[in-house]
């Protein structure tokens, strides 16, 4: 059992901290934020994640897992690790903005212990940990890297069971001890010098994201040509060089990963003069994909929104969260509100913040209600169980467009029509 300390509880930090104490260690979860701090240490997740609330409670309970908004408080519990999950967000030129980051070490650089080790989780351009290194300025306190790799809906899951883990540092030595941690899981352990952990990272999230950009594209192409999506890209993924998974067509890919770190790629990218175009395509492709739902909406809406009302069902940027951050579906509902429409919104658990033209309601149903078109953004599982009788009965016309592929082919026959992102119009 080791003494471990997580600066930053963002999903990234707080599924690392339940992660490493239910792997036996003693943790230490240290926030700025008083709110999330208090509501943690009631047993509480401040975030919708499967499985994380539960866990929670049980480590509070067993001393497994305590919280602190104080430095002190951390600096007296003397982790032998402090890992580093602040968030990196995007600056204006689309780099990584590395403020809170630096901030958080020059503080630390001031109580971590001797022979300590800070493990930086937050996503950081290829070099960052290098440069933590030299200006820490402390021969006594090492720097690992050591990305995440969960997936928002199944972090728990993830840290758990993951495909990898990998960890990066010059000291072989110091990489080992962060590897030990998870001795207890069974998964292929890779150790790498700094800068290859760093670019692990963004080379993953940049190839998964330029994956769904050719499979939008692919779909796009599909409706166009009367080909059929899924078996296109089923008989394509069945090349084991390929594979299936990942390959799910939708109104383009969100949240609070892949747009930021496809564009902080670009950017260090170029920076170190070896530019990725593809990259750089696969993020105007995904601008293209998000157009293309707002201009299929307006033609099911006769062509011009003025005066219509659109029902969206979901605004969270994937199904089992209740993460908004850059999400597909609230880019169509802005574009859709600025053609004039009015959108009347159901998620199961994501809200909104107010915007003019769009309410949000209770149930799938009363968002439903009185619309022109309704289209579904977000593949929640309860959406296909909505009785497609009590929906057409709801609209005013109705009219449905399903960018994620999820309603059942029944609805062709209850519905005065349904365009599925992907097919040919019948
Ligand atoms: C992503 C990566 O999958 C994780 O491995 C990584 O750790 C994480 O970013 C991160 O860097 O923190 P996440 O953002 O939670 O995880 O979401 P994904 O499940 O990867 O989905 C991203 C977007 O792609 C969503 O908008 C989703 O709807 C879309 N998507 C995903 C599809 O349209 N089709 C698919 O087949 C898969």
């Amino acid at each position: 059992m080791k003494q471990i300390a997580v600066v930053g509880l963002g999903y990234v930090g707080l599924t690392t901290a339940v992660g490493l104490a239910q792997l036996g260690h003693q943790v230490l979860g240290f926030d700025v934020d008083d709110a999330k701090v208090s509501k943690l240490g009631a047993g509480e997740s401040p975030i919708y994640e499967n499985g994380l609330e539960a866990a929670l409670e049980g480590l509070i309970h067993s001393k497994a897992l305590d919280f602190t908004n104080s430095l002190d408080v951390v600096e007296d519990f003397k982790p032998e690790f402090i890992f580093i999950c602040v968030s990196t967000p995007q600056d204006d030129s689309g780099a990584a903005d590395l403020t809170i980051l630096n901030s958080v070490v020059s503080q630390l650089a001031g109580i971590a212990e001797p022979n300590s080790i800070l493990v930086i989780k937050s996503t950081v351009p290829v070099g960052t940990g290098q440069t933590i290194a030299n200006t820490l300025n402390r021969t006594d306190v090492f720097v690992a890297s050591n990305p995440e790799f969960l997936r928002e809906g199944t972090a728990m899951k993830d840290f758990m069971e993951p495909d990898r883990i990998v960890v990066g540092s010059s000291n072989p030595e110091v990489a080992k001890r962060v590897l030990d941690l998870y001795e207890a899981i069974d998964a292929p352990k890779l150790q790498t010098n700094l800068e290859s952990s760093e670019l692990i990272k963004y080379a993953a999230n940049a190839y998964l994201a330029m994956r769904l950009s050719f499979t939008n594209d692919i779909a796009a192409l599909s409706e166009k040509s009367n080909a059929n999506v899924d078996q296109v890209l089923h008989g394509m993924g069945l090349d084991k060089r390929i594979g299936t998974a990942f390959l799910k067509p939708g109104p383009g890919w969100g949240g609070s990963c892949f747009p930021k770190d496809t564009n902080a790629l670009v950017a260090i990218a170029k920076e170190f003069g070896s530019p990725l175009p593809l990259v750089e395509t696969a993020i105007a492709s995904n601008n293209a994909a998000i157009a293309r739902s707002v201009n299929a909406i307006t033609e099911l809406a006769g062509g011009d929104l003025a005066n219509k009302k659109v029902a969206v069902w979901g605004i969270a940027f994937k199904a089992n969260t209740d993460d908004i951050r850059d999400s597909p579906a609230l880019k169509i509902v802005d574009s859709l509100i600025s053609k004039g429409a009015e959108v009347q919104a159901y998620d199961p658990v994501a809200v909104a913040p107010d915007r003019a033209g769009f309410v949000l309601k209770g149930t799938a149903l009363e968002g439903a209600a009185g619309a022109d078109v309704l289209a579904v953004l977000t593949e929640w599982p309860e959406f296909a169980e909505v009785s497609p009788d009590k929906v057409a009965e709801a609209m005013r016309t109705s009219v449905v467009y399903d960018a994620r592929r999820i309603l059942p082919k029944s609805w062709r026959a209850h519905v005065s029509f349904i365009k599925v992102l992907g097919e040919a119009s019948e």
